[in-house]
């Protein structure tokens, strides 16, 4: 089966569980394709789509949804299977995922078949932890600051080996079954 990764990644964190799955599928010997949505018109990219038959498609999380570029190429992908990844500034937490994946599937045609989905932390910009900092001098009884401090704190270690390891475990038991 031909497959294809789309991805759309700012910072890196995204490209790497799109690299992650071409390797993956590349080292079995199987034909598939990369695209970063950055680099390719979306004609072309739509061009691929239709040639294929499972569709990777990732994204950052920008204020609790994919890409534009993403929710745009989503739209006009029709009968296919698709594996939705992405990483996201907020996590640890598994219902959070579970928010931004349903919201994702809303730019899913219903002619697809969802075949599987990952979601791990990515590390936030420098500027994030300033905004915090000076938020918390502002107003130094938000407990919300003070967590969403730790929390970026902790997305610094990811995507990690392990986030990793669990998308290959999400391979095995989505696409390959499929
Ligand atoms: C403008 C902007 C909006 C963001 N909105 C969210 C958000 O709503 N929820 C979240 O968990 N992370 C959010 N993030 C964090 C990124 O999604 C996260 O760091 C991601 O891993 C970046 O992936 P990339 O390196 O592939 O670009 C936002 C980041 C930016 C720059």
């Amino acid at each position: 089966m031909e497959k294809l990764v789309i991805f759309d990644s700012l910072t890196g964190n995204t490209k790497m569980l799109a690299d992650k799955i071409y390797n993956f599928y590349k080292q079995k010997g199987e034909s598939i394709k990369i695209i970063d949505v950055k680099k390719e018109d979306e004609e072309e990219i739509i061009k691929l789509v239709n040639k294929t038959d499972i569709i990777f498609a990732g994204s950052w999380t920008d204020k609790g949804d994919c890409s534009d570029r993403m929710k745009s190429i989503y739209e006009k992908i029709l009968n296919k299977k698709i594996f939705v990844f992405a990483t996201c500034g907020f996590g640890g937490d598994k219902t959070y995922y579970s928010k931004l994946l349903e919201r994702v599937k809303k730019h899913i045609d219903k002619s697809n078949q969802i075949i599987g989905s990952f979601y791990c932390q990515g590390k936030m910009p420098n500027s994030t932890k300033e905004r915090y900092i000076s938020l918390i001098k502002a107003n130094p009884e938000d407990k919300n600051l003070k967590v969403s401090l730790e929390n970026f704190e902790n997305a610094l270690k990811h995507p990690n080996n392990n986030d990793l390891i669990e998308l290959e475990k999400q391979l095995i038991k989505s696409v390959d079954i499929n």
